[in-house]
């Protein structure tokens, strides 16, 4: 794993969008795996800027998200659907057939799933960003979920659903209590992957992630045995590594 370690979240922010755009420029065609949450919000406003300053190009470019809530339609204000829009589709000359995110809304959630990761499989995605939860989750892969996991319709803990209140008016209610996500075997599958941490609270998942046991009770350490994997840390979520 390649460990890079910046001050603070504006640093993090520039150097893994500055990832992404070199990466998108040397594969104008190239198919991303992006996430959702607090941490891509600076990185994604970063890809915006650059889009207008410097032209990167989206057109070429395909996207598969890695989850969605179950029970929000596309359109609802807290669906990931919204966010990438609101994050970054709207403001990038990216061709919205090909973006791509479970729909969270559907009468059949298990076949969606269903079609979603059969969509990832047939196709590789060369660059898979991702956050990590409190709790080492990636994607809502919760503890305990396999190593082998594909995309599919997952309960969402109760730690998961506290962190998550703060878009839902801090109410716990509101928020929902299923997603569709991309497994770990899924996620696996990308040919390069890009973690990034941010803050104190995530600094016990890193150091676990980095330093402790490859074990499904931590998702993210299966990335330990991928081949190509950036962590990008602030100061705080790496204070714990030695
Ligand atoms: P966050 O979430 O970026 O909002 O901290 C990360 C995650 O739960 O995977």
């Amino acid at each position: 794993m390649n460990i890079i370690k910046v001050k603070d979240y504006e640093a993090l922010s520039e150097v893994a969008a500055n990832i992404i755009i070199e990466a998108v420029k040397s594969k104008p065609e190239i198919s991303l795996g992006l996430a959702t949450g607090g941490s891509p919000v600076q990185l994604y406003a970063n890809l915006v800027k650059d889009h207008k300053e410097n032209k990167t190009s989206y057109a070429g470019v395909s996207t598969y998200n890695l989850d969605e809530y179950i029970g929000l339609d596309p359109s609802h204000e807290q669906s990931y659907n919204t966010f990438m829009k609101n994050n970054l589709f709207n403001h990038v000359d990216i061709n919205l057939a090909n973006v791509h995110l479970p729909n969270g809304n559907t009468s059949d959630h298990e076949a969606e799933a269903k079609r979603f990761e059969e969509l990832v499989a047939n196709t590789t995605i060369d660059l898979q960003l991702l956050g990590i939860g409190t709790n080492g989750h990636i994607g809502f892969n919760e503890p305990g979920s396999s190593f082998d996991g594909k995309t599919a319709v997952v309960d969402l803990v109760q730690e998961t659903i506290e962190s998550n209140a703060r878009y839902f008016e801090g109410n716990e209610d509101l928020v929902p209590t299923q997603a569709i996500s991309m497994g770990v075997g899924t996620i696996m599958r990308a040919k390069a992957i890009l973690l990034i941490a941010s803050g104190k609270n995530k600094a016990e998942a890193i150091k676990w992630l980095v330093e402790g046991e490859v074990s499904e009770d931590l998702p993210a350490s299966a990335l330990r045995n991928h081949p190509n994997v950036t962590i990008v840390l602030d100061e705080d979520a790496a204070s714990l590594l030695q």
